[in-house]
């Protein structure tokens, strides 16, 4: 295929606004694949995103359109997920394309993450198409949405495409758009290769499947290649176009996108966002931009009852192979036993990875509170990354704690601006600017620690805003900030999985409100059991639980035996799910408990 009858694209939106959708009626009206085949939004293939209608890893297909002027086009469309967490999943997609269509719901309009993704895009330097999509809705507002999306992008209002994905209303419209108004994409065959890798995944029979955007030259089977990154090198045993199914071919050419196997046993040596190069006659600069992704947000996991170490030790080995974001270690905790630290890029990641641990391995696990990385200076001004409590040194040996703080982006519908900006406030937000979109919407901009966006912001946020609210972020420095370590004592004993680094105006309440939650979770014992908050060794709340005697057999006094019997089971039963802290049995619903303290 010549590269000027190329075009390589993606299709960016706000979360639910049809980008799935949208590619599903793209690859129905290109026949891709057949009709009987199609289940709807065949390019979500992993059961979760179904399920959850999101889409978490980007996909791409290749697709043939004849248009209108008799030619046949080459369509590669790489679909993108849409939450913030995959940020950088997205911005290297876009690298990889010459144009993006972007979509925008006709009933809901502009959100944050649409702003958020056009930016992206026009970084990337990517040509769009603007379509407004869902015009069959009743509540659809195509005229006003539509002279809003204009606006935006610059552009006349007649250039807004108007679709409905579902029903397959102006799908046409779209695919002759793409070849209108998307560039072909550039670059020589006769170059060195510069090859961008924007996804990877692990195939248990082929290893890593790389997919790849050919920038310039010429990639063939045998081929060395070699990465940037690391500089390993390995031979192509395969490449191909990415139809439904792989499509193997003898050579990917500039302008093409495809996949490379090449016998690559670990993850971790394909890195999104890296460039692939061949050992001969190789280039010497690699493609602009590469990050390497670090985790944001951490917790322990560990086993509930019944699951074994080793289960779980195993279930997140193979999901790491799929996942090169998501790091872990051991680690071990008085209270919850042999677990291990995860790191996530963020709360839907850390959520997404819990899902999968219990769907696809039925690995059920605790996880501690989420915490972020505050870098330590000692007084001897040595420096620490701490992302456990566990490991705080005392506060006595500290100069300064510093924290991560994030830009947040807020779009919220105008009758929501109070209480989402007293949310803000209560996070210890500090406000910059507000600009309004339109007479209905308003974009507020906070600066946020992210210490407390990962503890419940996106719950409180839906809430505070009957869900007339969304949300984006990026971070931006660690600024120094009042933190302490608060810990939990039962009868004296700390334990660990209580404990939290939290800033000391709020470790007060804090403290309180943990007491009384575990006071209501922790059932009475045959002694009294105290419960107490604590920051190093100063008392900050305490409560009691007080002793009770408990004779379960009292209640059947001259029932048969069998009766006892039946009883006896089920408290042993109970204190099965029971972690047992010095002599206190805790119920595992206190560990869950401490998720949900609200805020004062
Ligand atoms: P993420 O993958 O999570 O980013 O979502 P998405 O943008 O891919 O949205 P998706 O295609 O999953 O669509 C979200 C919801 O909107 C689904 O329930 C679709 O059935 C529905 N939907 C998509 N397009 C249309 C449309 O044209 N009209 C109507 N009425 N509903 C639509």
């Amino acid at each position: 295929m010549k590269s000027k009858n190329i075009r390589n694209f993606s299709i960016i939106a706000h979360i639910d606004h049809g980008k799935s959708t949208l590619a599903d009626r793209l690859i129905e009206t290109t026949n891709t694949i057949e009709k009987r085949d199609i289940s709807a939004q065949v390019l979500d293939n992993m059961d979760l995103e179904q399920e959850r209608g999101i889409t978490i890893k980007s996909h791409a297909i290749r697709m043939e359109y004849t248009a209108k002027d008799g030619i046949t086009y080459s369509f590669n469309l790489i679909d993108t997920p849409g939450h913030v967490d995959f940020a950088y999943e997205v911005s290297r997609a876009l690298a990889a394309c010459e144009g993006a269509i972007l979509i925008v719901d006709a009933a809901q309009g502009i959100e944050a993450q649409t702003f958020s993704n056009l930016y992206k895009a026009i970084e990337a330097d990517l040509d769009i198409v603007p379509v407004l999509n869902k015009i069959d809705l009743p509540a659809a507002r195509p005229e006003e949405i539509g002279l809003e999306v204009a606006e935006l992008l610059g552009c006349e209002p007649e250039d807004v495409i108007k679709i409905s994905a579902k029903n397959g209303i102006g799908i046409e419209d779209v695919l002759e758009a793409v070849v209108d108004q998307i560039p072909a994409p550039k670059g020589e065959e006769k170059e060195p290769v510069k090859a961008l890798i924007f996804d990877s995944y692990f195939d248990k029979y082929r290893g890593v499947v790389m997919y790849v955007r050919v920038m310039e030259g010429t990639l063939k089977r045998k081929d060395v290649i070699k990465f940037f990154t690391h500089g390993d090198k390995f031979e192509i045993e395969e490449l191909g176009y990415l139809r439904m199914e792989r499509e193997a071919t003898k050579e990917l050419k500039a302008g093409e996108i495809g996949y490379i196997i090449a016998n690559i046993k670990e993850i971790h040596h394909a890195k999104v966002g890296d460039t692939i190069t061949t050992v001969e006659n190789g280039a010497i600069e690699p493609l602009d931009g590469y990050q390497d992704v670090k985790p944001m947000v951490y917790s322990g996991l560990y086993p509930i009852e019944g699951g074994s170490y080793d289960e779980l030790k195993d279930a997140l080995g193979k999901l790491s192979l799929n996942d090169a974001s998501f790091v872990y270690e051991p680690e071990v905790s008085d209270a919850l036993g042999h677990g291990f630290r995860a790191g996530f890029l963020g709360l839907l990641h850390m959520e997404i990875i819990q899902e999968r641990l219990d769907r696809e391995f039925n690995c059920s696990v605790i996880s501690t509170i989420p915490s972020v990385k505050f870098q330590v200076t000692l007084k001897t001004g040595k420096e620490l990354i701490i992302n456990n409590p566990d490991d705080l040194p005392d506060l006595s040996s500290i100069d300064y704690i510093k924290e991560p703080f994030i830009k947040a982006t807020l779009l919220t519908h105008v009758d929501y601006i109070g209480s989402v900006m007293k949310l803000c406030q209560e996070k210890r937000g500090i406000y910059t600017t507000t600009t309004y979109i339109d007479d209905i919407t308003a974009e507020l901009h906070y600066e946020l620690p992210l210490a407390e966006v990962v503890l419940d912001f996106f719950d409180k946020l839906k809430s505070v805003s009957s869900g007339y609210a969304s949300f984006d972020y990026e971070y931006i420095e660690s600024r120094q900030a009042d933190m302490v370590k608060l810990d939990i004592l039962i009868n004296g004993e700390p334990v660990d999985a209580f404990s939290v680094i939290i800033h000391r105006e709020k470790s007060y309440y804090y403290g309180r409100e943990l007491t009384k939650k575990l006071k209501g979770l922790i059932p009475k014992h045959l002694f009294d059991v105290a419960i107490q908050a604590a920051i190093g060794s100063k008392i900050i709340s305490r409560t009691s639980i007080s002793a009770r005697r408990k004779d379960v057999l009292a209640k059947c006094y001259g029932g048969d035996i069998s009766r006892k019997k039946k009883l006896l089971n089920k408290q042993k039963e109970g204190k099965k799910r029971m972690k047992q802290i010095g002599s206190v049995d805790v119920p595992q619903e206190a560990f869950l408990a401490v998720l949900k303290i609200d805020d004062q």
